[in-house]
């Protein structure tokens, strides 16, 4: 883990609210796996939220730069927002345990990702499909939150819904999973928690690894923001300190 300025390449709107960020640095070199998140110094003078978790999109060792994909919210995402091109940011990272895939070749695989929880699924759909048949099921609330599609669809088969039927298949996720007539060997989801929840228990049959990182605070495990219950000794993990990612059997959401 580093702490570092990055210096900004690209900061510009990709949909509703959602921006995607570019970040070139040495800090690249550290991260391990799709799924791992940074930690980034949010403004002058926001007293109460100096670092905030983003998830790494995508990354390449040979370019030394990273992505991140993030929602303008509140002050601290409209700050980011503002940032020109050629500045730099200050950034912790990489943090997290990330997604394990090695362990997996020629298998049917199920990405599934909700809103701003699809942009850690897209490094992580790279490097599956180099070994692995992907499938990916991207829900958003409606056509002008729809973001990455073509770049999904290049690694995978990819089908969108809307909440409102305004883009791709009408519903959720979990709808368009109920239509799928192929058998999945293993899936991967970040979402909603709701929308996690609702996958465990839809694919409680297949293994999976589920990133819960909607339930982050500090990123750093001050502020027991998000502690969850968890199938283990101490019954409960924190979710920035042990996850984000965890088996789908592992956490009770
Ligand atoms: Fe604050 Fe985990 S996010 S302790």
């Amino acid at each position: 883990m580093l702490q570092q300025d990055l210096s900004i390449v690209s900061n510009k709107v990709i949909a509703k609210d959602t921006y995607e960020m570019v970040l070139e640095g040495d800090l690249v070199q550290q991260i391990k796996r799709p799924g791992q998140f940074i930690h980034i110094k949010i403004g002058e003078g926001f007293s109460h939220m100096l670092r905030r978790p983003f998830s790494i999109a995508d990354y390449s060792l040979e370019t030394n730069q990273l992505v991140i994909i993030y929602k303008v919210i509140g002050e601290g995402s409209k700050w980011l927002s503002k940032q020109s091109d050629q500045s730099f940011i200050n950034v912790l990272g990489p943090l997290g345990n990330g997604f394990e895939i090695d362990h997996l070749a020629n298998q049917n695989v199920l990405v599934v990702g909700g809103g701003v929880g699809v942009p850690p699924l897209y490094a992580l759909t790279k490097q599956l499909s180099q070994r692995n048949d992907v499938k990916a099921v991207l829900g958003y609330q409606s056509s002008d939150s729809v973001f990455y599609e073509e770049k999904f669809n290049k690694y995978a088969n990819t089908t969108v819904a809307t909440n409102d039927g305004s883009y791709g298949e009408e519903g959720f996720v979990t709808d368009v999973i109920n239509q799928m007539q192929n058998q999945v060997d293993y899936y991967f989801a970040c979402g909603p928690l709701i929308m996690l929840g609702a996958i465990q228990l839809q694919l409680r049959d297949t293994q999976g690894l589920l990133s819960v990182e909607e339930r982050m605070g500090c990123g750093v495990g001050a502020c027991f923001a998000c502690v969850c219950e968890a199938d283990n000794e101490k019954g409960y993990v924190k979710i920035c300190q042990d996850g984000p990612v965890f088996h789908s059997n592992e956490v009770t959401l």
